[in-house]
């Protein structure tokens, strides 16, 4: 009686290592032994013949990879699939396998021309479920998934490969009867993992090790309780055998040589459909239209990486590189995702980085939703970035005001006049429109853009990061840039932290203010403290500022301090009864400088000044920030990060701490207009200080 399972094989006759499309066969062109691969595939042959009716495809010369049937096709009842290979240098296999399924009475997909799809290599049933496994990122692509779900109408499990010795599924990923599964997890996304490990329990999950799974195990063909793979470690062997399966192992090192061993040299004809298998909503993929300096930007890069990290996969459509360097390039780009919730992510991110809806009928209006309570936005709602942004409602294009970072986007209509702004969670009301999803949204991000030449006098800011090394040069720049402001009656920010005043800064700082730098100062109780401290009492938190050794009794100065301007009722009235004379706070208040302190819990007094309100201090920020041109940030992460959110794009930064990865943080906004000087912030305040008087005296000689 001949078994009813049946399995495709194909002769190792024209089997060699001819050339290199995955890692295991670099530095084995040719090396591996024809008489020894023949031998090992009769062995494994004869084994699978015990347990199945085995069919073969004759093999053709020219097509040395064609013993790996597993990449025939993917086959399901009496549906096959054809693979559409990723490599030239197997797709000449096609027709032969093509052929094959058609003399078999197969019906025969085959997938659009330029959609990789490697057939059960990268496809395998669950045996349990009935569900379709299917991976992408290397040889197949993630849009072949949906043609695979509604052809065979079954579900499919996207999972995402990322490491590339493991560029099959089938390398890595093992369904076994009986709802089990062989797997090396590291294979995988983080994503995937996680779906893995919902849909399979863990005492059904046997996962492999490194050193087995680099040796093919999961490569494995299982027929009911046997499983037929290379040679494995005991170990895994005992694991696999635990769980009640019969492990048959041969050895294929010849094979491996070429990157399969015994599950990519069969392909299973025989699947049954299961009725419980229903497909799922096929994948979800969208056109994007990006347009800007694509490649000196970097923008097509990163738009395909953060698609790709996201857990979905890319395609270029179409890309216009601009003629001149000044030109700007354009790419269709087509965005495909497992699920609408991965879309939805990739497509924010997507948004933020200025890339829009790529043909018109696809542009739809902004949905929008209304708010049921009080402060909450609804669940879905779309969250702003620091780019102009404009929301499509009515058909019309409306630029949004107001904008900042991780607001909702609230729509009014005011005398048959829409309106957009960015909100607050806290402060949305009921019964207010917001907008959610992802439709009819797109951002302008200009600042990205290559810096013009009339621009270029800031492009240091392009260099991200400086180091001691470059700290000069850079301190003539933005040394530059102040005058320039203070020239054309712009406005200079400037958040500061108590790190100023103990690195000696506070005469420096207090120098750029009484000469009209800096527009309004915004820090914490600390810094007005210890600035305080100083100017009275010549130490900051008791150490003396000249001679830098602690003073007796010195730790109870800072409280000595507030409790004389808790006396006066405010720094201002301090000032006025002469009782601060320099520093700080006193320039701001001599010089109508606003300043805002804003509390903390960790607050000694605090000062009256000191807005204890965390709302109504960050409103009073907003407000001061109002038409900024630069923000100085020295050394205040927690203070530098909240202005940082309120600040909308185009607003140029400089940000300097002594700790790297501060700066790092605070300057990564994805821009040109921002920078971080990576020193001692008393150090930068005086080379800053002297770059500006040297300017002042070049003015004053011109004049
Ligand atoms: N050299 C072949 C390739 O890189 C090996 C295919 C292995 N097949 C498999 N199903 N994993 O395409």
């Amino acid at each position: 009686m001949t078994n009813p399972t049946r399995i495709l094989m194909c002769a190792p006759d024209y089997y060699e290592v001819d050339y290199v499309i995955n890692p295991w066969m670099e530095g084995n062109v040719h090396k591996s032994s024809q008489a020894t691969a023949i031998e090992q595939w009769q062995a494994l042959h004869q084994i699978i013949k015990e347990y199945a009716t085995v069919d073969l495809v004759p093999p053709a010369q020219g097509w040395p990879d064609m013993v790996f049937t597993a990449n025939a096709g993917l086959v399901l009842g009496q549906k096959a699939i054809l693979s559409r290979f990723y490599h030239p240098e197997r797709q000449g296999e096609e027709p032969y396998f093509k052929q094959w399924f058609a003399e078999n009475g197969f019906q025969v997909y085959e997938l659009p021309q330029d959609l990789p799809f490697e057939g059960a290599g990268d496809a395998l049933f669950d045996r349990d479920s009935g569900a379709l496994w299917a991976g992408y990122g290397f040889r197949s692509e993630l849009d072949s998934h949906a043609y695979i779900a509604q052809w065979l109408d079954v579900e499919v499990l996207s999972l995402r490969l990322i490491d590339p010795r493991f560029y099959h599924l089938d390398t890595c990923f093992c369904p076994l009867s009986g709802g089990y599964l062989l797997y090396y997890p590291p294979a995988f996304d983080t994503y995937s993992n996680a779906l893995i490990e919902r849909r399979i329990p863990a005492e059904k999950r046997i996962i492999v090790p490194e050193p087995d799974a680099v040796n093919f195990a999961c490569n494995a063909v299982n027929v009911d309780d046997v499983i037929i793979m290379n040679k494995i470690s005991p170990e895994l062997e005992t694991a696999i055998a635990t769980k009640g399966f019969q492990v048959r192992q041969t050895s294929l090192t010849e094979f491996l040589k070429a990157g399969g061993a015994a599950k990519c040299l069969t392909l299973k004809t025989t699947e049954p459909i299961q009725e419980t298998a229903q497909a799922n909503a096929p994948v979800d993929s969208r056109i994007i239209h990006l347009e800007g300096h694509l490649l000196d930007a970097g923008i097509l890069n990163q738009a395909l990486d953060l698609i790709n990290e996201q857990g979905g996969s890319a395609k270029v459509l179409n890309f216009n590189l601009g003629i001149e360097r000044k030109n700007t390039s354009s790419a269709n780009v087509r965005v495909s995702a497992p699920s609408p919730t991965t879309m939805e992510d990739i497509m924010s991110a997507l948004i933020e980085m200025g890339a829009i809806s790529a043909s018109a009928e696809d542009v739809q209006d902004a949905h929008l939703e209304t708010v049921k309570q009080m402060g909450v936005a609804p669940d879905d709602f779309y969250v702003t970035n620091i780019y102009p942004t404009e929301v499509r409602i009515k058909g019309q294009w409306i630029q949004v005001m107001h904008q900042r970072m991780d607001g909702a986007i609230a729509i009014s209509e005011i005398n048959g006049t829409i309106h957009a702004r960015c909100r607050l969670l806290r402060d949305l009301q009921v019964g207010e429109k917001v907008v959610v999803g992802i439709d009819g949204i797109r951002t302008n991000h200009k600042t990205t853009a290559r810096p013009s030449a009339e621009k270029q006098e800031f492009s240091f800011m392009g260099a991200g990061v400086s180091s001691e090394r470059r700290v000069e040069l850079v301190v003539e720049q933005i040394a530059w840039e102040l005058h320039k402001i203070r020239a054309q009656g712009g406005k200079v920010a400037v958040t500061a932290g108590p790190v100023v005043i103990h690195t000696g800064g506070a005469q420096h700082l207090a120098s750029l203010i009484r000469q009209g730098y800096v527009h309004t100062l915004l820090g914490g109780n600390a810094i007005a403290v210890h600035d305080i401290e100083q100017s009275m009492m010549g130490t900051s938190l008791g150490v003396d500022m000249n001679k830098g050794v602690p003073v007796r009794g010195g730790h109870r100065h800072h409280l000595k301090v507030i409790n004389t301007i808790r006396r006066c009722g405010s720094i201002a009235n301090a000032v006025a009864q002469g009782l601060i004379t320099k520093g700080v706070m006193y320039e701001c208040v001599q010089n109508n400088v606003p300043f805002c302190l804003a509390g903390s819990i960790r607050d000694d007094g605090p000062l009256p000044d000191t807005e204890m309100d965390l709302i109504r201090a960050q409103e009073e920020y907003a407000r001061l920030l109002e038409g900024t041109n630069m923000v100085l940030m020295l050394s205040t992460m927690l203070h530098s990060i909240g202005v940082g959110n309120m600040t909308p794009a185009g607003v140029k930064m400089v940000c300097v701490d002594i700790n790297p990865a501060v700066v790092t943080k605070l300057s990564d906004r994805g821009s040109v207009e921002s920078v971080g000087v990576v020193t001692d912030v008393g150090l930068f305040l005086s080379l800053l200080m002297r770059q500006l008087d040297r300017l002042n005296q070049k003015a004053a000689m011109t004049v």
